[in-house]
C-alpha cells in the first residue's frame, strides 16, 4: 500500500487515482476546480466514463480514495506525486506548460523530505528534466529528496478504467533506475509489460504513438477520398488491407477525421518540437491537413446536395469526438457545424452524452432531447459521431419527419442499401459508387 497523490482531477487524473486506489493504495486527487472537487465529494462524477462512477464510490466508501482543492492536504505524506494536469495547444501550437508549472512549483514548496514526481500529462520531450529544475529553483535550500519519472498514458476515454487496468505496455521514464522501479511497483498487480527507458525517450514514445494513431486514420481517409472518385468501398480496403498480420484493422476507419483531447494538439505539438530543432515533418503536416481537409469534404457534399447551405436546416447526430465520451475538444461535429453556420445553415443537434458541454459553445444550435426532433423540417442530416444508439435509427419515421431525405454518413454506420430503400439519399464517406450525391 503506497500514499499517492494525483493532481489534476480530469478524464487522465480521475482514472489514475481512482484505478490506483481500487488496487489497494491511498490516493488523494487535487484539482484547482473547486466545482469539480465539490461535485466528486457529493459522488457526482465531473466527467462521463463508462464505470467511473461505481469505481469511485466503492473506493470513497472504502477510505482509500479523496478529493480536495488544498495541495497541503493533498501532499501531505505522499510518496508519490502524479502530474495529470492539461496541456493544451498554446498559441503556436506549442504545449502549454503553465499548468504542469504551477503543479511542480507546489510539489516543491510543500512536499515532505522524499517524493517522487511522476509526469502523466503528456509533454514535451525535456519536460521531465525542466519540471525537475523548477523544483529544485523553487526548493531553494531546504532539502528534498526527489526523482522526476515520465509516465505517459495511453488511456482512451470511453474504454478508459479497462485501458488502465489491461495496458499493452506501461512506460516509465527516468535516468534513475531505482525512482523508475519504485514507480514500477505500483503497475506490478497488472501484470503486464512495463518498459523502463531514459526520461526523453518516455515522453517520445507518448507523441509518436499518438502520431502514428492520427497517420493511420488520415491514410485511410486519404484512401477513402481516391476510392469515392473511382467506384472501390473503403471499408472493405480497410479490411482486405487489415488481414495482413503487418498492417492490422484498428484504426482504419474511414469518417470525418480525428479530433479530440489527444490528437490535434500532440501532432501540433510534436510538429512544433520538429521544426523548433531544424526539422522538417513533412508527414505530420501532411496528416494534419488531411484531417482539416476531411471536414470541409464532408461539408462540401452537402453543400452539393443541396446546391447552397443557406438558410437549410442540418441535423447533426453526435456531437462528442467519439462514443461513449462527452468530451467535445476538437470534435469533427463542433468544426463542421461551425463551417456549415459560416454557410448560412441552421443547425439542430442531439448527442447521448455531450449535451451539456455543447451548450456552452454551441450558441446558435437548436440542441434537441433525441435524433427524431433533429429530423423535424431537416433538409439533411449528418451522422458525426457513432454512438451506439443511432446503429438502429427508425428510418421511416426518420423520412417523414425531414424536409429531405439526405443523410450524410459521416462513420460509415449504415447499409447504404437499407438506407436507400427508405427513400434516403445516402452519402457516406470513401464509399465509391455509393457516395457521390
Ligand atoms: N484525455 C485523454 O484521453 C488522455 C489520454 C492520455 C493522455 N492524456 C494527457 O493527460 C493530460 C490530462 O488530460 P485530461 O484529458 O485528463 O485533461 P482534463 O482537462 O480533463 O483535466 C485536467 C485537470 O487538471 C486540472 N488542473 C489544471 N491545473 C492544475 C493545477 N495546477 N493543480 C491541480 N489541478 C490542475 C484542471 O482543473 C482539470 O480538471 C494531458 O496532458 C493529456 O494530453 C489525456
Amino acid at each position: 500500500m503506497s500514499k499517492i497523490c494525483v493532481i489534476g482531477t480530469g478524464y487522465v487524473g480521475l482514472v489514475t487515482g481512482t484505478c490506483f486506489a481500487d488496487l489497494g493504495n491511498v490516493v488523494t486527487c487535487l484539482d484547482v476546480n473547486p466545482d469539480r472537487i465539490n461535485k466528486l465529494n457529493s459522488g457526482i462524477m465531473p466527467i462521463y466514463e463508462p464505470g467511473l462512477e461505481q469505481l469511485v464510490k466503492q473506493n470513497v466508501s472504502a477510505n482509500r480514495l479523496s478529493f480536495t482543492t488544498d495541495y497541503p492536504t493533498a501532499l501531505k505524506g505522499a510518496e508519490y506525486a502524479f502530474i495529470a494536469v492539461g496541456t493544451p495547444s498554446g498559441n503556436d501550437g506549442e504545449a502549454d506548460l503553465r499548468f504542469v508549472k504551477s503543479a511542480a512549483e507546489a510539489i516543491a514548496d510543500l512536499a515532505e523530505e522524499s517524493i517522487l514526481v511522476i509526469n502523466k500529462s503528456t509533454v514535451p520531450v525535456g519536460t521531465g528534466d525542466w519540471v525537475a529544475e523548477v523544483i529544485k529553483n523553487r526548493r531553494g535550500n531546504r532539502p528534498l529528496n526527489f526523482r522526476v519519472v515520465s509516465n505517459p498514458e495511453f488511456l482512451r476515454e470511453g474504454s478508459a478504467i479497462s485501458d488502465f487496468m489491461n495496458p499493452d505496455r506501461v512506460v516509465l521514464g527516468s535516468e534513475d533506475r531505482k525512482a523508475a522501479n519504485l514507480v514500477a511497483q505500483l503497475y506490478q498487480p497488472l501484470r503486464c509489460t512495463i518498459m523502463i527507458t531514459d526520461l526523453r525517450t518516455a515522453e517520445m514514445i507518448k507523441y509518436a504513438s499518438n502520431a502514428f494513431l492520427a497517420t493511420r486514420i488520415s491514410f485511410i481517409n486519404e484512401i477513402g477520398n481516391i476510392c469515392e472518385e473511382m467506384g472501390a468501398d473503403v471499408r472493405e480496403v480497410a479490411l482486405g488491407m487489415g488481414y495482413d498480420k503487418r498492417i492490422g484493422h484498428s484504426f482504419l476507419d474511414a469518417g470525418l477525421g480525428w479530433g479530440g483531447s489527444c490528437f490535434p494538439k500532440d501532432v501540433k505539438a510534436l510538429e512544433h518540437m520538429a521544426v523548433l530543432h531544424g526539422t522538417h515533418p513533412q508527414l505530420l503536416q501532411a496528416v494534419m491537413e488531411i484531417n482539416r481537409n476531411q471536414r470541409r469534404r464532408a461539408v462540401m457534399k452537402l453543400r452539393k446536395a443541396l446546391k447552397n447551405l443557406n438558410e437549410k436546416t442540418i441535423g447533426v447526430l453526435g456531437i462528442s469526438f467519439k462514443p461513449n465520451t462527452d468530451d467535445i475538444r476538437d470534435a469533427a461535429a463542433i468544426e463542421i457545424i461551425h463551417l456549415l453556420e459560416n454557410e448560412g445553415a441552421h443547425i439542430r443537434a442531439y448527442d447521448p452524452q455531450a449535451m451539456e458541454n455543447a451548450r456552452s459553445v454551441l450558441k446558435n444550435v437548436v440542441l434537441c432531447e433525441n435524433p427524431y426532433q433533429v429530423a423535424e423540417n431537416a433538409d439533411a442530416l449528418i451522422l458525426a459521431t457513432e454512438w451506439n444508439e443511432f446503429k438502429q435509427l427508425d428510418f421511416s419515421r426518420l423520412k417523414v419527419l425531414m424536409k429531405h431525405p439526405i443523410i450524410l454518413d459521416g462513420r460509415n454506420l449504415w447499409d447504404p442499401e437499407t438506407v436507400r430503400s427508405y427513400g434516403f439519399t445516402y452519402i457516406g464517406v470513401g464509399r465509391g459508387n455509393t457516395t457521390k450525391p
